[in-house]
């Protein structure tokens, strides 16, 4: 069945891997990735897709609500995969609003195109929201999981944004029996993610021989989930989900940001050719991050049991992949600490 099918963030690094997916796997689906291109957006992520047929870029910002119902109404999307957010927890500690405006509102401004586009005929149309695990809060016992059931309890501006956007989602499905589905995620890592987020930094930093920043004492847990992985849940979600319901996305792999740190820095000297205990040494110890979440793990058996998706990759095998991507693609790395990958978007794209 052929659909129009709007992702929003697809420049982003999740976005991305989602875009790349939709256009290969789907060539009777017309794709549309609308992305403001913030610093956290980069075309170059998504350059072997730019030019097939069934894709097209469009610059806006999902804020903006007299652009939204007019390309809703030009294009006329029948599902929405929306990913499009301010995403850092420590930019969200800094400059809040900015996370209230993106994820809160730009997710009612896209929620209200669709209701207006699709009026009270929701045959076939679907509202996909992408979300993150951090709106549960932290958890303190090791073993208690984040499973579809845990109250929301969000900790930082970011999540506490998060959840907001969540509820709005529901609210629509609730009150205008918006066909709705949601998930949310574990940490992300792989390809494409921007070096301010803990494994891309350290991979970098390490390449720079720049300190390491640990936050407190490192001891921090993250449950982390190869991208890819994740990009094909959300095939799996859209595709077979059920309206009104929600599944947690995680990869069975949680890592104190300590060992984890380790861990890569061990395969950081092998792959550089450096003695064993080279990059250890750019370890260095900081201050906290305030009100820094001490555990994230997601339950992920629902989407196993109901949908059959599972993690492809162990940890070892996806950090192996992400740090090679890294060490060969330090044009990519460059372009984007540089920020000359914000040039794309006018060489390639305006005035034609
Ligand atoms: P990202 O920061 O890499 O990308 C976000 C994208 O959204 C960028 O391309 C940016 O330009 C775009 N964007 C920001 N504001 C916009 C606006 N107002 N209008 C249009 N586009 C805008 O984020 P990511 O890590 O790829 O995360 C994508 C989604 O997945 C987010 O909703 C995030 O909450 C969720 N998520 C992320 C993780 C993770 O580990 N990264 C885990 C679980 C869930
Ligand atoms: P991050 O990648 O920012 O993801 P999130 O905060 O959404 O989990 O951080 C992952 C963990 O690593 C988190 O516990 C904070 C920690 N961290 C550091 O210790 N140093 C850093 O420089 C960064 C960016 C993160």
């Amino acid at each position: 069945m052929s659909k129009r099918i709007l992702i929003t963030g697809g420049a982003g690094f999740i976005g991305s891997h989602v875009v790349r997916l939709f256009v290969n796997k789907y060539p009777n689906y017309t794709i549309f990735n609308l992305d403001k291109l913030t610093y956290a957006g980069n075309l170059e992520n998504i350059k072997d897709i730019e030019q097939k047929e069934n894709y097209t870029f469009l610059k806006g910002d999902i804020t903006d609500p007299i652009y939204i119902q007019e390309i809703f109404q030009k294009y006329q999307f029948d599902g929405v995969i929306h990913l499009a957010a301010e995403s850092h927890v420590d930019r969200s500690i800094t400059n809040p609003m900015e996370f209230i405006m993106t994820n809160i509102v730009g997710t009612a401004t896209l929620l209200n195109a669709s209701k207006a586009l699709w009026k009270d005929n929701f045959k076939d149309k679907l509202f996909y929201h992408v979300s993150t695990d951090e709106v549960y809060g932290s958890l303190h016992n090791d073993n208690e999981f984040f499973t579809e059931q845990t109250h929301y309890d969000p900790q930082s501006p970011y999540s506490a944004s998060k959840a907001s956007s969540d509820h709005f989602v529901r609210a629509y499905h609730n009150t205008y029996k918006m066909p709705v589905v949601l998930s949310n995620c574990s940490n992300n890592y792989g390809q494409n993610q921007f070096p301010e987020k803990l494994i891309p930094l350290f991979i970098n930093n390490i390449r720079n021989n720049k300190p390491l920043p640990v936050y407190g004492k490192g001891e921090n847990i993250r449950d982390w989930l190869y991208v890819v992985d994740h990009a094909r849940a959300i095939d799996v979600i859209f595709h077979q989900g059920k309206l009104g319901e929600t599944y947690n996305i995680g990869g069975h792999n949680e890592w104190t940001n300590i060992d984890l740190i380790h861990l890569l820095c061990k395969i950081m000297d092998k792959k550089l050719n450096r003695p064993e205990g080279t990059s250890q040494k750019l370890i260095t110890y900081v201050q906290d991050r305030a009100g820094h979440d001490l555990r994230y793990a997601i339950d992920a058996t629902k989407i196993k049991n109901k949908l059959g998706w599972e993690p492809s990759l162990q940890f070892d095998e996806g950090l192996n992949i992400t740090v090679d991507w890294y060490l060969e693609n330090t044009e990519w790395l460059e372009s984007v600490t540089s920020g000359n990958y914000q040039n794309y978007y006018e060489q390639q794209y305006a005035n034609k």
